[in-house]
């Protein structure tokens, strides 16, 4: 237990981590706040894998590609500090947007190629790209040893992995699990938007990954796909995209291979929700 040390502004933050701190290693991890378990559980791999951890709270304006989402995604860093604070010993970074954008900002533009074409980069357009100039921005301040990023946003992080191949940054991307409420759903902190029946009603989602897995053996992937979306129908939310697809190239399967994996994104209500899960192991077939 400990208090955690918040900065809101560039350069007393990278005083205290690279004049103070030299020779430590750095974990960070970068959240939009809303902290909930599955943060927190992040938090505590980072810890225990760094000298020093670094949690960055900001909700980034520029992957936001609809105005009334990013309005109603929900802020509350007065909780998110007392969650930290019983992990303890946290340096937090919560900037504003002008710390983050400054007037002189240099927009980063990367070519995600096909990655960026499918899934979050068709229904998102100009998000990976929101995503990347924060991120890379984090990391040219906090220049972390290892960075930390959640398996739920599986897109996200095959974009983040090209961003440091491209940038050639020296931090090393650390993966973790998608930590789920003890229901199957996803832990999100978009999920403090659902009501007790809309959260009820969105565990078809996991229902239905869940259901594709277990009929990868009886399909080709086109089948099973179709099968997974009948699945789903049965359910009350909204199908924005499910997809099968290749775990490095994200691209559509039209066979079975190793690492197959499948995404999914669905609406409760106005909330979007997404999870996706690995369909066949790296070794197996
Ligand atoms: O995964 C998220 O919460 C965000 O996309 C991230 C990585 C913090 C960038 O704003």
């Amino acid at each position: 237990m400990g208090d955690s040390h918040v900065f809101t502004t560039v350069k007393p933050l990278q005083k205290r981590l690279h004049k103070e701190l030299e020779n430590s290693t750095i974990g960070f991890f970068p959240t939009m706040g809303a902290l909930h378990h599955g943060h927190i559980e992040l938090v505590k791999q980072a810890k225990k894998e760094n000298d020093v951890v670094v949690v960055s709270i900001f909700v980034n304006p520029t992957q936001f590609n609809n105005p009334d989402d990013l309005e109603k995604y929900p802020r509350m860093l007065d909780k998110d500090l007392e969650l930290l604070d019983e992990v303890g010993d946290v340096i937090v970074f919560a900037p504003d947007v002008k710390t983050v954008y400054p007037d002189n900002y240099e927009n980063l533009k990367i070519d995600l190629g096909k990655l960026g074409e499918t899934m979050e980069g068709e229904f998102r357009p100009g998000h990976f790209d929101g995503v990347m100039n924060v991120v890379k921005r984090f990391f040219d301040i906090v220049k972390p040893t290892r960075a930390y990023f959640g398996m739920k946003d599986f897109q996200q992080v095959a974009v983040i992995k090209h961003l440091v191949k491209v940038t050639n940054d020296p931090v090393e991307i650390v993966v973790c699990d998608i930590v789920r409420e003890e229901s199957g759903l996803a832990s999100s902190s978009r999920n403090v938007r659902l009501t007790e029946e809309q959260k009820e009603e969105a565990l078809i989602i996991i229902e239905t990954l869940r259901f594709l897995k277990s009929i990868v053996d009886q399909y080709p992937p086109q089948k099973a796909w179709k099968k997974a979306k009948q699945f789903f129908r049965k359910g009350t939310l909204e199908l924005e995209y499910l997809e099968i697809i290749h775990p490095l190239t994200l691209k559509r399967l039209e066979k079975w291979t190793p690492g197959a994996h499948a995404c999914i994104v669905a609406y409760a209500g106005e909330v979007r929700l997404l999870d996706n899960i690995q369909l066949i192991p790296f070794e197996e077939k």
